[in-house]
């Protein structure tokens, strides 16, 4: 884990309240891995203490790309950030998935900025000539970003919006179930999701009843991101060797294999996170 003061190369307002954030960090770059996050340091502020955790979105070289909503202090502050200025970001972190090369056929699932997370593993599943099939769904066609970028990298790419202002109307969840009645289960399925609660419970459902192997980015609150203050514990299904009912979203996630979490995590009235 690297601590470094990166300097911000560019920023670009995607519209929708959306941002790029472009840093300059070659140690992290270099270390950086789909599935990483890193740590922002917010400044300037008296009431956001936490760093805030983003995933890694894209790695250009020495540059580490971070697609940033705004929904709150922390995140409007980066999304404030110039060219030249500088940020202080700790990372990579996060475990990073690097072991499903065997797959045959990855199927993306992305919900609004959920997709940050998931454009990285898309880069390194072309470079890997694996097949990737997206699907993708936001709000309305403003909220839909890197439409030429996504066509490029994916093999086949579903855009959904709720209000069918582009693509399919309706929701993301819909789709893949009906890309599945159309071609049936391959061997070699894996999914990958990242999104709402409400479409990952979807998801994970859909993926355990036809048995394919899912993986899923979740998001808690978190404190130190390295281990040591457990505000991130999500319930596993089972307990571990250690006898934990536990496990820490920021090692041994973000991108967590379903089949380990206690399915009431994504219900809605869950007391966690
Ligand atoms: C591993 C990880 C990777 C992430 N990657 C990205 C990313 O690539 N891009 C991105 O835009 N966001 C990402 N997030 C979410 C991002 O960290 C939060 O949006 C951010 O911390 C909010 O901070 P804030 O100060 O702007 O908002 P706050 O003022 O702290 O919160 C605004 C609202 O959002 C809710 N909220 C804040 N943080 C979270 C959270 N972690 N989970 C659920 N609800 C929350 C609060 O309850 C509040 O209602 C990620 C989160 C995690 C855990
Ligand atoms: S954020 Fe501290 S243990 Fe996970």
């Amino acid at each position: 884990m690297i601590q470094t003061r990166a300097i911000v190369t560019n920023i670009r307002d995607l519209g929708a309240d959306y941002f790029l954030l472009e840093v300059e960090s070659p140690e992290i770059a270099g270390a950086s891995k789909p599935g990483h996050f890193v740590n922002v340091l917010i400044q300037d502020s008296a009431r956001v203490v936490l760093r805030r955790p983003i995933a890694v979105f894209d790695v250009k070289s020495n540059r580490v790309q971070l697609l940033v909503k705004s929904i709150g202090e922390g995140t409007r502050w980066i999304s404030l950030r110039e060219p030249g200025d500088v940020v202080n970001l700790l990372g990579p972190l996060g475990k990073g998935l690097f072991d499903k090369t065997d797959a045959k056929r990855v199927i993306m699932v992305a919900g609004g900025v959920g997709l940050a997370p998931l454009y990285y593993y898309l880069t390194y599943y072309k470079e890997l000539n694996i097949k990737t099939v997206l699907f993708y769904g936001a709000r309305n066609a403003k909220s839909i970003l890197f439409q030429n970028e996504l066509l490029e990298l994916t093999d086949e790419c579903v855009f959904v919006t709720e209000d069918g202002s582009l693509g399919e109307k309706g929701l993301v969840t819909d789709e893949l179930r009906r890309y599945y009645l159309e071609h049936g289960t391959a061997e070699g399925d894996v999914v990958f999701a990242c999104g709402p609660k409400f479409m990952l419970k979807q998801v994970v459902d859909f993926a355990d009843a036809e048995h394919i192997e899912c993986f899923v980015s979740l998001e808690s609150f978190m404190g130190c991101g390295a281990g040591v203050c457990l505000s991130c514990v999500i319930p596993a299904r089972h307990y571990s060797q250690d006898g934990d009912k536990y496990f820490k979203l920021c090692t041994d996630g973000p991108v967590i294999n379903s089949n380990i979490i206690d399915k009431r995590y994504f219900e809605e009235s869950y007391a966690g996170h």
